[in-house]
């Protein structure tokens, strides 16, 4: 995935001198050491760091230990250490999930958005949303509010901290809401009295449920059907790793049977441009990630160094659904051409071709294209002449959207 130059540029200056200043104003570093202090790291967050990356690269199915955040109150590092670790990385891919659709041509309907991220933590994905706001002014509507949920109470404060912050110098600054519960699965993501929101955004928070995966989609769902405002959009954020990723798939399969039953409004947008079943789910041992290129803030690079990380990219899986009246095409009139596939694998040179996996309505396959495009995972190409078969394609003709 592609996310905008100017976006990187400004983060690469910024990012890092926001956070200290907001660590500081929040008592939760020491003056005078900056974040890339190898001495701070190693005693104050890389152990926590650590536990973190024990809890989230679990192997198999299993949703991390519930009461992770309750370390909180042994440690005053052990949120700090998740917002210096994972806040930058889960804002960037968020932000990178709203860079796509902006390329694409997405417009909000709305002049006065207002934002929900439920499972929030530390807000990143509030924080990528924000950010985008100020970096691309013209395509994020004015964010009226920013409500947050979130079961643990230093992570709620910090998060809405954390926007205030961010916020503070625009004409703007939305108000910031915060919801401190615990979500029942069972009650639904939203009591039935909550209002609509034009976004709703989750990072890394659908993984933490042990449910079903047809009962995660049940109530998503009606979270959406619900609360989406008409034009409204969810965006959802979650691992890349193969068991996460193939539950993230598993729950649109099952969204999609719960739309097309009941009518509703609700489209899939992103990665899949449609609702075909997904290719990826063909194979048992098959999974669909994205991956953007970014730049490492100097003090992440030195925890991934300590901690033994390797996040020079991020991968994540993602899911974007609207709702609305309009074709998918209209939504994105970018994707208008009548046959767009998405590259789902990175490219290798075979003799004078490139080749890759694709993915579209007809499922996904192996492809060859002799091009000097620079194309890589994720990327959409819109084809005019093709050949081939059930098991494989020769593209002769097509454009890189
Ligand atoms: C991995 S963190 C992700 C935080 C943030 N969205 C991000 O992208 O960095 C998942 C968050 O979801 C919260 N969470 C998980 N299940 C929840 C529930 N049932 N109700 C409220 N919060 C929940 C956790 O407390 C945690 O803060």
């Amino acid at each position: 995935m592609k996310i905008q130059a100017q976006w990187i540029e400004e983060w690469k200056k910024n990012l890092e001198p926001a956070m200290t200043e907001f660590l500081l104003s929040q008592e939760l570093i020491e003056k005078d050491a900056p974040l890339s202090n190898k001495r701070f790291l190693a005693r104050s967050i890389i152990p926590h760091v650590k536990k973190y990356q024990e809890l989230f690269n679990r192997k198999g199915e299993l949703a991390p230990d519930k009461n992770y955040w309750k370390k909180i109150s042994d440690s005053p590092h052990f949120l700090t250490a998740y917002f210096l670790a994972y806040m930058p990385a889960n804002l960037v891919r968020v932000a990178s999930v709203l860079g796509e659709l902006e390329r694409l041509g997405f417009q909000f309907s709305t002049q006065s958005a207002r934002v929900l991220e439920l499972g929030a933590g530390p807000a990143s994905a509030a924080a990528g949303w924000c950010e985008v706001s100020r970096l691309s002014p013209d395509f994020i509507p004015k964010t009226d509010t920013i409500a947050l949920v979130e079961k643990d109470r230093k992570a709620l404060e910090l998060g809405a901290e954390w926007i205030r912050h961010i916020t503070a110098r625009s004409p703007y600054a939305p108000s910031v809401q915060t919801f401190h519960r615990t979500i029942d699965w069972a009650r639904g993501l939203l009591p039935k009295t909550a209002p609509e929101f034009d976004v709703i955004l989750t990072s890394y928070f659908l993984n933490e449920s042990t449910e079903s995966t047809e009962y995660i989609a049940e109530k998503l769902f009606y979270l959406l059907d619900d609360h989406l405002s008409p034009e409204g959009i969810w965006i959802g954020v979650e691992p890349a790793l193969k068991a996460e990723s193939r539950k993230l798939l598993e729950i649109r399969k099952h969204l999609i049977a719960r739309i097309l039953k009941t009518k509703s409004k609700l489209k899939i947008l992103l990665p899949c441009l449609g609702h075909q079943s997904c290719g990826a789910l063909e194979k048992a041992g098959d999974w669909c990630h994205e991956e953007v290129t970014w730049w490492r803030p100097p003090y992440l690079k030195a925890i991934d160094e300590m901690a033994s990380i390797d996040r020079k990219s991020l991968p994540y899986s993602y899911l974007v659904i609207a709702k609305s009246d309009r074709e998918r095409s209209k939504i994105l009139p970018k994707t208008s051409h009548p046959k767009i596939a998405r590259l789902v694998s990175p490219t290798h040179t075979e003799g004078s071709d490139l080749e890759f996996h694709l993915c579209d309505q007809t499922g996904k396959r192996k492809a060859r294209w002799k091009t000097d495009n620079e194309i890589g995972r994720g990327d959409l190409i819109s084809i005019q002449n093709e050949r081939g078969d059930q098991t494989s394609r020769r593209i002769d003709k097509a454009s890189v959207i």
